[in-house]
């Protein structure tokens, strides 16, 4: 099979070369020339027949999104934008796609909401195609940077029975019969009798388990996909998102700081150097979309503008009791323009997080220091007894992209800071012998991998960066 693919045919020189193109079709011109797209790049390769090359029936069959092999030869392109075409010799449609019934019509430009109803297409845009293709650099480069590093990546389980974060956000694991459940006496769902007899859930967080790796391999990260069963309906919030979680063993905050700036700015270097052209296309497509909205909801900056001032400059660093001061003294804050309160101790609301950002800071902003009661029972507790050593790294137009802190090791105040918090130490006996033997200063974050995305694209809806959006009431596929 000498099929080439497109990305690379419009690498080559033409030097009338026999090649093989399979794709779908993306327009189809004077009975003659055909855009054949195989998503390997936005930019499709025309394919060229002769007039009376092919007979009536085969002609009508070169409909959008029908599937073709072409074999021809590779020439120099007449056509201005392109460099080469491909004469063709013979054309096969492997597929047809009628016009009628097909639901993505590219002319209408289709708007991502009406999109997001025909997902299993959406990937045939040239949209989607930029998205998921910077996507999955972005996932190869979160290898290439722990692996360059030493890190071992470590798999944790999607099913288990610990809540990592002790917010209650989880979906239950069942083997339970859904027709006819044993009950306890007052009638109610016995779900003791759940997996292994002991009630499960789908995972919040892979850190728990993480941390007990680092113990033994000083530093892992994990990358997998992580369930919220909040009920949230919002541009930045998935049901199912993945995470990307290092953790390492000697590092204290600071490390923890250092380690997540490099990351995130490694991830933006690489796309901008390997991803370029996808890049550019989002960008453009965001401008566009950027002119329908009033002046003062435009960005300052292009996404590309935007990417390379993040990759330059250092991250804010703050504690959140600056934070809370800055807030209070914002003209936003004066003129009441916040719909949530501020004061200290507050779980700061995207609102206050997108101003420090977008308004004050101009930059991504780490900030440190968090009161103990908003966070979770595993932060380690700073000397003043109030905060802990936790952080949150906040992005222009994002908000939160990154939590992390540095982890409690010591076993006293641990269990002490669970019994606060009603987490049950009994049943975590195995999180504790972690601090019972060997135990080391340790921290770690984690990145939402959807929301680094975002940040990437410049695309505003989280729905719009992963395949398959897991939100209420969207599951079907
Ligand atoms: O702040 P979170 O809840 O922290 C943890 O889960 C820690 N165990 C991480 C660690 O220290 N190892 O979540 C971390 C990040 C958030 O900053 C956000 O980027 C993302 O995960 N995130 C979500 N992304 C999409 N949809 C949701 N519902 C998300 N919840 C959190
Ligand atoms: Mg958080």
């Amino acid at each position: 099979n000498k099929r080439v693919k497109v990305k690379e045919l419009l690498a080559s020189e033409a030097t009338g070369q026999e090649v093989i193109v399979m794709g779908w079709v993306r327009g189809f011109r004077n009975n003659q020339f055909i855009a054949v797209n195989d998503g390997s790049t936005n930019n499709n390769i025309q394919v060229v027949v002769e007039l009376g090359m092919l007979d009536e029936e085969t002609l009508k069959r070169i409909t959008q999104s029908a599937s073709i092999k072409a074999t021809g030869t590779l020439i120099p392109s007449q056509g201005k934008g392109q460099k080469v075409e491909v004469k063709a010799s013979a054309i096969e449609i492997l597929g047809d796609c009628d016009p009628e019934k097909y639901p993505l019509q590219l002319k209408n430009r289709p708007s991502l909401e009406y999109l997001r109803e025909i997902a299993h297409l959406r990937f045939r845009t040239n949209t989607f195609g930029a998205v998921f293709r910077v996507r999955h650099a972005l996932a190869f480069a979160i290898h290439k940077f722990y692996n360059e590093k030493g890190f071992v990546y470590m798999h944790t389980p999607v099913v288990t029975a610990s809540d990592a974060e002790g917010a209650g956000e989880m979906f239950r694991v069942t083997t339970l019969p859904f027709d006819n459940p044993p009950r306890n006496e007052d009638g109610t769902i016995n779900f003791k009798e759940d997996f292994f007899g002991r009630s499960t859930n789908l995972t919040v967080s892979g850190q728990l388990e993480g941390e007990l790796a680092a113990m033994a391999f000083s530093e892992i990260y994990t990358f997998g996909p992580t369930f919220r069963a909040e009920n949230s309906n919002t541009a930045r919030h998935l049901a199912e998102f993945w995470m990307i979680e290092p953790e390492m063993a000697f590092y204290d905050i600071e490390d923890n700081m250092n380690l997540a700036e490099e990351f995130i700015k490694y991830l933006i270097r690489y796309v901008m150097e390997n991803n370029r052209e996808d890049l550019e296309f989002l960008a453009q497509r965001l401008a566009e979309e950027e002119k329908q909205l009033p002046q003062d909801k435009r960005s300052e900056m292009g996404l590309i503008e935007k990417l390379e001032f993040v990759m330059n400059n250092s991250f804010e660093r703050i504690t959140y009791t600056e934070a809370i001061d800055i807030l209070l003294n914002s003209p936003a804050y004066k003129k009441k323009k916040f719909q949530y309160e501020v004061k200290w101790g507050i779980d700061m609301q995207s609102e206050h997080e997108r101003y420090l950002v977008e308004k004050h800071f101009k930059k991504p902003v780490i900030v440190t220091g968090y009161p103990k009661d908003i966070k979770s029972f595993y932060m380690r507790l700073n000397d003043d007894g109030k905060t802990v050593a936790a952080m949150d790294i906040l992005a222009p137009g994002i908000g939160e992209i990154v939590g992390g802190s540095q982890r409690e090791e010591r076993l006293d105040k641990l269990t002490e800071r669970m019994k606060e918090m009603n987490v049950p130490a009994d049943e975590m006996w195995w999180y504790l012998d972690t601090r019972r033997f060997g135990s080391v200063p340790h921290a770690g974050f984690g990145l939402g991998f959807e929301r680094m995305v975002l940040f990437v694209t410049g695309m505003t809806n989280i729905r719009d960066v992963i395949p398959f959006p897991r939100t209420p009431k969207n599951a079907e596929f």
